[in-house]
């Protein structure tokens, strides 16, 4: 879908549907909204009127005017109360714009005019309105169809405009624009990676991606294979690709590598387990179904490293994803089994489904080498994290560093990819004592949330590191109408973007 910026009056647009929006228990629309009820004679007045249509969140109705205006259908999209709208616009905008246009795709509308949701008495800057709008159209109408051998969805409408009053507003609402469609189309990249089937998206797939995205980004790429992750002696993460005929691949990104020296350096990685059988300490039938999804850190990191590098954020941003597969065979790794990490801790295996730290473990010490200013990890690592937080509610938030915590919370706020700090308390690390080794790679049942962090901070040595326990968002979240609920979320995409663009020294 094309998006343009336009000046002028929605009223006087010949689009197949214009788009305008209400707030709950609004008797009288104002704004634009009272500009085509008043050229629709009261027809939106007299709907509400009717009790018909309240302005409730993700309500939508449509109007037909009869030749009144020249739009052949306008669409109503109801902003819910006031006051919960204005606790958080942006993302109000994003719900009603996916909303809207969702309606518009049903009706197979081929261009579309919409207001600018939330700019102006909405609070939102001309910029931020554009890119919620554009974000929430875009991410809404994302649909994966998979390797169906027949196109099964309505064709997206091909050109969303977004009207705007005041001509000196048009650079501003383009800006908002550019950055909403690159963020939207990353996300969806993102997305993809996390729905294709596990004989599709391999660790080589991945790396193909990468190197695809970095060719069309301008991003520097390498790929590790087994013999170069031998030659660093990473050990904790080789354990886990030894069972699997898939070889694995430790994939980097670099935006910015020339300018290492002028800018702080933010490493982002994120776990890249193809598919997450659980290795010898296997999942039952259920707990393996949806573990397609245990790549998505790395889905998560490519995806942003991709709309870093087309943003040109002035940030030199490093992606790693380990990637490998946790499966059984004759090779792979076992419960009692010692092995080395590349910073040379020894770590016994109490558990081989305990396998995305494993990965990460080798990864953070990696991430030594770029002398970073801060490193933020991202990962489906735990059940408890979900079980602690709640499934599609928030992601878990660990930190060593209170203003790279305080980032990230910030960042969350902007993009509502929720975040809840959890603790790094010293008793976990009693916690992953081993009697063979220097630690172990589980703990006990019920000490879930917190050890995994912390067995994880073992292999940090700089002072600003976090970790994100994104288990429970990553697939299948219901009730956001621009996350689609039998999909991957692409949730991390937006929450690393944002961190990014508000870096300050
Ligand atoms: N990939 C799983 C975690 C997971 C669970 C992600 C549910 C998404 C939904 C991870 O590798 C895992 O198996 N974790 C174990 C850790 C345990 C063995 C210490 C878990 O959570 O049970
Ligand atoms: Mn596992
Ligand atoms: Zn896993």
């Amino acid at each position: 879908m094309d998006v343009h910026v336009i000046p002028g009056v929605i009223q006087e647009s010949d689009a197949d549907a214009i788009v305008v929006n209400l707030f709950e228990d609004v008797q009288h629309p104002g704004g634009a909204t009272g500009a085509v009820d008043a050229a629709l004679n009261g027809a939106i007045d007299e709907l509400i009127a009717s009790g018909d249509f309240t302005g409730q969140v993700g309500q939508v109705a449509v109007l037909y005017p009869r030749g009144a205006i020249p739009a052949r259908r306008v669409i109503l999209v109801g902003l819910g109360p006031r006051a919960e709208f204005y606790a958080d616009p942006a993302e109000g905008v994003r719900r009603a714009a996916a909303s809207a246009i969702q309606k518009a795709r049903d009706l197979e509308t081929k261009r579309v005019v919409s207001i600018l949701h939330g700019a102006g008495a909405g609070g939102l800057s001309v910029e931020d309105a554009a890119r919620a709008v554009v974000e929430g159209s875009l991410l809404g109408l994302y649909e994966y169809q998979g390797q169906k051998t027949e196109a099964h969805s309505k064709e997206p409408p091909q050109v969303l405009e977004l009207v705007i009053f005041g001509e000196e507003d048009v650079p501003a609402a383009q800006q908002g624009v550019e950055r909403g469609c690159v963020i939207a189309q990353s996300v969806a990249l993102t997305r993809d990676l996390v729905n294709l089937p596990p004989n599709i998206c391999t660790p080589a797939y991945l790396a193909q991606t990468a190197a695809e995205v970095a060719a069309e980004v301008g991003l520097d790429v390498r790929v590790l294979d087994r013999e170069q992750m031998e030659a660093l002696n990473m050990g904790a993460l080789l354990a886990v690709a030894q069972g699997s005929d898939a070889p694995p691949k430790f994939i980097i990104l670099e935006h910015n590598a020339d300018r290492s020296d002028e800018l702080d350096t933010l490493v982002l990685v994120g776990k890249g387990i193809t598919f997450d059988t659980g290795g010898y300490s296997l999942k039952g039938h259920e707990g393996m179904a949806t573990m397609k999804t245990d790549m998505a850190g790395a889905a998560v990191v490519i995806g942003a490293l991709r709309a870093i590098g087309m943003l040109d954020l002035p940030l030199h941003v490093v992606g790693l994803t380990p990637a490998s597969d946790n499966m059984i065979s004759g090779r792979a790794y076992r419960p009692q089994e010692v092995v080395t990490a590349s910073n040379g801790a020894t770590i016994e295996i109490k558990s081989t489904d305990a396998e995305g730290r494993m990965l990460l473990a080798d990864a953070l010490v990696y991430a030594r080498r770029f002398e970073p200013t801060a490193v933020v990890d991202i990962a489906t690592l735990t059940g408890a994290c979900v079980v602690a937080l709640g499934k599609g509610i928030a992601a878990g938030l660990f930190s060593t560093d209170d203003a790279l915590r305080d980032a990230l919370l910030g960042a969350s706020k902007a993009t509502a990819e929720k975040l809840w700090p959890l603790p790094l308390f010293p008793e976990y690390k009693k916690r992953l004592e081993s009697q063979t080794a220097d630690l172990r790679n589980s703990a006990d049942r019920m000490d879930g949330v917190g050890t995994s962090a912390t067995f994880l901070k073992q292999f940090v040595d700089y002072p600003a590191w976090a970790h994100v326990d994104m288990a429970g968002m990553a697939y299948g979240i219901k009730g956001i109408p621009y996350i689609p609920e039998k999909s991957s979320t692409g949730f991390g995409v937006r929450l690393f973007v944002e961190l990014a663009r508000r870096w300050k020294r």
